[in-house]
């Protein structure tokens, strides 16, 4: 039987990476983003290559009639998503009160309403069928406050928030729950976030965007609830509980700062 899964940000990064994962299962895919001709190129790679159909849409999702477009698209053409990943969002480094509110704005809009607007309208057809799931991108931001990219981590703590009640709301349902959180990954984030020379991009804890995706996919297919991409990251992000929150601000602070 064929599958469709819906994946937003798929013109880059984990994203990108994510729409590979899943075409490598015979899943077909619906792609969003704003760049056609990124989308228009990987649909043609992936059609190509493992036989399955792509549609693609090229919107900006901080708009909600473009959401309901994508909705109301795929019903007139009969295409149920069985998968949900909600991936686009981006970040914004430097001090809250220089920021540019606009920026800011824009992505409350993508990171959580555009992200809970796309969950409301495929989520109840998938717990009608019993089967599918859902996969958000959060973040290790879930985990911890982040002065100089404090909108982005808040932002980020409410994906992983949403997303465990969901699981929990959604238990035995047949539909599978799960939070993607990764720790700094290679893409265009960085550029998007003005955080290319931040310390968190040259510790350790730094994965190529392709393992991250298929660690997400393989936590979704199973179910993972909370999943915490790398040991090192693991290693790091589960002591937080027992750290005093000021230091954990104060590392926060360290770490999101360019130098
Ligand atoms: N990279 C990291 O270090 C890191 C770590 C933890 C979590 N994450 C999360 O991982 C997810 C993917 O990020 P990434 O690292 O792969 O970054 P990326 O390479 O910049 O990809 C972001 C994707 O989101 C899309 N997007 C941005 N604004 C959009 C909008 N208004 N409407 C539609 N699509 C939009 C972009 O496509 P267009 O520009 O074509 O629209 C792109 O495909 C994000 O939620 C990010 O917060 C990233």
């Amino acid at each position: 039987m064929y599958q469709t899964a819906l994946i937003t940000g798929a013109s880059s990064g984990i994203g990108r990476e994510l729409a590979r994962c899943f075409a490598k299962d015979r899943i077909n895919l619906v792609l969003a983003a704003r760049r056609r001709e990124r989308l228009e190129e990987l649909a043609g790679e992936l059609s190509d290559a493992h036989n399955i159909a792509v549609e693609i849409f090229d919107v900006d999702l901080s708009d909600a009639g473009a959401r309901e477009e994508i909705y109301h698209a795929l019903k007139k053409k009969s295409i149920a998503v069985d998968y949900l990943v909600n991936n686009a969002g981006f970040g914004d480094n430097g001090p809250f009160i220089e920021s540019d509110w606009q920026k800011q704005n824009a992505m409350i809009e993508l990171n959580i309403t555009a992200l809970s607007h796309l969950t409301r309208l495929f989520l109840p057809e998938m717990t009608r069928r019993g089967r599918g799931g859902l996969l958000n991108v959060a973040s290790t931001a879930a985990f911890l406050p982040g002065p100089y990219m404090s909108v982005y981590y808040a932002t980020k703590a409410y994906v992983l928030s949403f997303t465990e009640a969901l699981a929990q709301e959604l238990k035995g349902s047949g539909v599978r729950v799960s939070a993607l959180c990764p720790g700094p990954v290679v893409t265009e984030f960085q550029q998007q976030a003005n955080i290319k020379n931040a310390r968190m991009f040259s510790s350790p804890m730094v994965l190529g965007a392709g393992r991250v995706a298929r660690i997400g996919y393989r936590g979704l297919m199973r179910g993972k609830t909370v999943n915490i991409a790398g040991l090192l990251m693991k290693l790091t992000i589960h002591p937080l509980r027992l750290t005093p929150r000021a230091l954990v601000r104060a590392v926060s602070a360290a770490l999101a700062r360019n130098h």
